[in-house]
């Protein structure tokens, strides 16, 4: 059975029996504690601690995931980061009976997954700080439901009990489904029971039965209302329902396996590793672009380009060559365009945006790792070295660790966070100097130039058309910096066209008007908004005339005539489909 047939097929197994098919909530929470969606509950989180629902006390899910907790992991059999959690929810609804029964007859009756493979563990109690009992009531369901007592297991908080996502929220003790994949006991014998990292054992389904609340002081305290919330890996029941020893056989990866089997001169029975972990990771990364992730030095942007980055690296191993990315993502946008349009409608950005961070990082990760390498043979990382590795050459410090490790070396992980500190205050020192309170005029000059970016952005768009689109801009006092989509390098004829143009509106005289309004009206009233993930519900947006709409932060001057005379002294191309110009005021 094919994965997108046991999506629907879990879907309608609980819309029969009376659960609302939600749509999957988007990989950037609404919760600002988390970074990602890392579970399906997560936009349930208020129904469990006993607001009504709107969908009714039972919902089924196929939600989009990513977590980097697993990121290590990625490469053997079954870890992932983005991954699709197929899930049912009770809020005060059935409770541990009803879930347990529905799963093993989701797994045994509709997909006909042998009984006998399915192992099964359950919470076995603590009773510091707090009192929390055995799950007896689990234990016996799944006898009647035929599973003997062999094959249950109990384990403590870390591995049966779950949540809260965030600072606070429901939680309670789990008992997890898993699928015994070879029959075969690794090396430790009779100890190789689930859990047992050998690759035998795959968690498959995960249930949860919500009856505490967590304080952020972590604090335990009863639930009004008890509730059930479930998740499966999509990509592990396919894997297993289609026979495969790996999620990356199975056919939500094997495509994109196929695919750098092609390009590449290493076979995957060779290097499986390095396949996986570039097969991982491209999917990750056309999902968070997807959702208007941008590579960035903080938070998801930093995550985003620390795979990208991964991906590069790893591609190396398999002398991939130059752009190798593209064709990959272009697989995962075709294994997903029909059940999440989101990737193909972004296809043109989720490109750009790879290609541009691959074509940045090739550049300096082979001067990176020679450098490396000659630190490496000093010993042990310091934090200066892996600093200047991050700061020179744009290796994360993941990356950096990741080398070290291969050559058992460690790195001064907290001596890199001083050294980042201290960079830090610099530039921040030296943007100061360059904006801030020390001279006006530089200031001003910025102001100039912003506004300048915007006529510039304008008349890109009369003269080469409306896909030019912004993907990135820089303002120092002595110049402008814009990155913007477009195939093809610009004639000399519409470079000076361009210019014209823009001093033509410099000549009229235009009043910039300043107003605030919801980001929505905005939006519906035509200005431009940079590709960015989060704008605030209220966002302030400078128009000039007619001829120029954006959503902006400012600073901006007050009448286009104060800009004097725009100039561009350059326009280069960054890669397919990305050019950039750089602009002076004179
Ligand atoms: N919320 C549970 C999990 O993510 C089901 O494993």
């Amino acid at each position: 059975m094919n994965s997108s047939k046991v999506r629907q097929e879990f879907l309608n197994f609980f819309k029969q029996r009376g659960h609302q098919i939600v749509p999957s909530s988007s990989l950037i929470p609404t919760d600002p504690s988390v970074l990602f969606t890392t579970a399906g509950m997560q936009q349930f989180k208020e129904y469990f601690l006993g607001k009504p629902s709107s969908y009714g006390k039972r919902v089924t899910s196929c939600q989009k995931c990513f977590r980097t907790s697993d990121i290590e992991e990625v490469g053997n059999n079954r870890h992932l980061t983005f991954l699709e959690m197929l899930g049912n929810f009770s809020f005060g609804d059935y409770f541990k009976e009803g879930a347990i029964k529905y799963a093993m007859e989701f797994l045994v009756d509709v997909l006909e997954i042998k009984k006998e493979r399915l192992w099964i563990t359950v919470f076995k109690g603590i009773e510091k700080p707090q009192i929390i009992p055995k799950d007896l009531e689990s234990e016996e369901v799944w006898q009647i439901l035929g599973i003997p007592k062999t094959r249950i297991f109990e384990f403590g908080m870390e591995e049966n009990f779950w949540g809260p996502t965030g600072e606070e929220g429901p939680c309670g003790p789990t008992t997890e489904i898993h699928y015994d994949l070879t029959g075969r006991a690794c090396k430790k014998g009779r100890k190789c029971i689930p859990n047992c990292d050998c690759g035998r054992f795959v968690e498959l389904w995960n249930l949860v039965f919500n009856e505490y609340y967590q304080s952020p002081k972590k604090e335990l305290s009863s639930l009004k209302q008890k509730g059930v919330d479930t998740g499966m890996g999509l990509e592990r029941l396919a894997m297993v329902v289609q026979g495969k020893s790996s999620v990356y056989e199975a056919d939500l990866f094997e495509p994109i396996i196929k695919e750098i089997e092609k390009i590449s001169s290493i076979s995957y029975k060779l290097k499986a590793k390095n396949y996986r972990i570039i097969a991982d990771h491209i999917k990750g990364a056309v999902f968070l672009i997807s959702e208007g992730i941008f590579p960035s030095n903080v938070e998801r942007g930093y995550i985003l380009r620390r795979i990208l980055r991964r991906i590069i690296r790893h591609g190396r191993v398999l002398n991939l060559q130059k752009n190798f990315s593209i064709p990959l993502a272009k697989k995962v946008i075709e294994i997903y365009q029909d059940i999440y349009p989101e990737v193909r409608s972004k296809e043109t950005d989720i490109l750009t945006v790879i290609q541009n961070e691959e074509e940045k990082f090739e550049k300096t990760l082979e001067k990176g790792l020679k450098i490396f390498e000659k630190v490496a043979a000093k010993g042990d990382i310091s934090g200066i070295d892996a600093f200047h590795l991050f700061d020179t050459y744009g290796f994360p410090i993941e990356l950096t660790q990741e080398l070290a490790k291969e050559k058992k070396l460690k790195v001064d992980v907290k001596g890199f966070k001083e050294a980042f500190e201290r960079h830090r205050e610099i530039s921040r020192a030296g943007m100061e100097k360059k904006f801030g309170g020390v001279g006006k005029e530089a200031g001003y000059q910025a102001a100039k130039l912003h506004t300048a970016t915007h006529l510039l952005q304008a008349a890109l768009r009369e003269i080469l058309g409306q896909s030019v689109k912004q993907m990135g801009s820089d303002i120092n006092p002595q110049r402008l910096r814009f990155d913007f989509s477009h195939p093809q390098k610009m004639t000399d004829e519409e470079i000076k066209k361009v210019e014209d143009l823009v001093n033509q509106k410099i000549k009229e005289d235009l009043k910039i008007k300043k107003e605030e309004m919801k980001y929505e009206e905005a939006i519906k009233s035509g200005a431009l908004a940079f590709f960015k993930e989060k704008y605030p519900e209220i966002v302030t947006v400078y128009s000039i005339n007619n001829f120029s709409k954006e959503i902006c932060a400012g600073p901006h001057v007050k009448r286009t005539s104060e800009l004097g005379k725009f100039k561009i002294v350059k326009e280069e191309g960054l890669g397919a489909g990305l050019r950039r110009i750089r602009a002076i005021l004179e």
